[in-house]
């Protein structure tokens, strides 16, 4: 890969910065993120930049606001050092729950893909963002990934014929559809009802788990709400416990640790799209960086996405 290509990591992907440049031989830009005594944030770029094609990874993930602030200040800081063409990475997209409106609420979704585009990236590369939809908020071209395909080979071992794929909501359906294919299985999901941010309310499940292992695959696991009640709903449709578990993104929020603990779960798989802090030892992480070395490695030689096992639009495609 020629050298001018660089990789820039905000603080909430710093990991994956590491890893990816070590999978491409590609350098990491140095750089210093300054906070002044009122808060605010300032991004000096080290290195040289001038010329370069810069990869700045990014989660948007908790706290949301100043990882978006700090992904738009390194491509303001590499923009004016004069870089030549930046792709975000952004192996969480935050926000990305608040995609339809409803009365008079403000649309987060829409609002965060406004901000992001501020930053003039020529890409945007997102990893199982909740909704491929959110493609319609952004000007900007995105590249889908997904980490199905790592998560499916990390729990294969965990399965037995017995199993089944359980979505906790009809909006995993698809996701739980590419687990499914690449795993063998079939499928089931859960009608959930969400009250409000931490809340849900489960009416039954779709599909018969009677006698069977359940694997819940989602994209996300926050509060854990979604994920107790999705048990729960399975334990009352005559499925076997305990339940493993396979998420891309881990935020663990609130008292996610203690919903995890208290539910028994046989495993429970997740990446490492967003650090888990402290470390939690009952869950396994696979890392993302492969596959975000794969994306940046066939962008950077204007090659197609499209027949990586990387690109959601192939495993997940209908
Ligand atoms: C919802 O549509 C998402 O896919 C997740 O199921 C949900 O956001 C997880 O959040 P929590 O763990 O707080 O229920």
């Amino acid at each position: 890969m020629p050298q001018h290509e660089m990789i820039l990591a905000g603080s909430a992907s710093e990991h994956l910065g590491r890893a990816v440049s070590e999978l491409l031989g590609v350098p990491v830009v140095g750089k210093e993120l300054r906070r002044f005594p009122d808060g605010e944030m300032q991004v000096e770029v080290i290195d040289q930049v001038r010329g370069s094609d810069v990869f700045i990874l990014q989660a948007t993930s908790p706290p949301v606001e100043a990882h978006t602030m700090e992904l738009l200040l390194m491509a303001d800081a590499c923009r004016r050092g004069g870089a030549r063409r930046l792709v975000a990475v952004i192996p969480y997209l935050g926000y990305a729950r608040q995609d339809r409106r409803t009365g008079c609420k403000s649309l987060g979704g829409r609002v965060a893909a406004d901000l992001i585009t501020t930053g003039r990236f020529e890409r945007l590369m997102l990893v199982d963002v909740h909704t491929p939809a959110i493609e319609g908020f952004f000007s900007t071209p995105i590249e889908h990934l997904t980490a199905v395909p790592i998560l499916a080979n990390a729990v294969s071992h965990r399965l037995g014929q017995h199993s089944i794929v359980v979505a906790p909501d009809f909006g995993a359906v698809k996701l739980a559809r590419a687990y499914a294919r690449l795993l063998g299985l079939p499928i089931a999901f859960v009608q959930k009802t969400r009250l409000d941010g931490e809340a849900v309310a489960t009416h039954g499940v779709v599909g018969d788990v009677r006698g069977r292992a359940p694997l819940i695959v989602d994209d996300m696991l926050s509060t854990g709400g979604t994920l107790a009640a999705a048990v729960e709903a399975l334990r009352a449709a005559g499925a076997l416990a305990p339940v493993g578990v396979a998420v891309t993104h881990a935020l663990l929020v609130g008292s996610a640790r203690e919903v995890l603990q208290s539910l028994g779960l046989s495993f429970i798989a997740t990446t490492d799209t967003v650090p888990i802090q402290p470390p939690e030892p009952s869950i396994a992480v696979a890392s993302v960086a492969p596959i975000i070395a794969t994306a940046i490695r066939r962008t950077s030689r204007d090659e197609s996405l499209l027949d990586s096992p990387a690109a959601k639009s192939r495993t997940h495609g209908e």
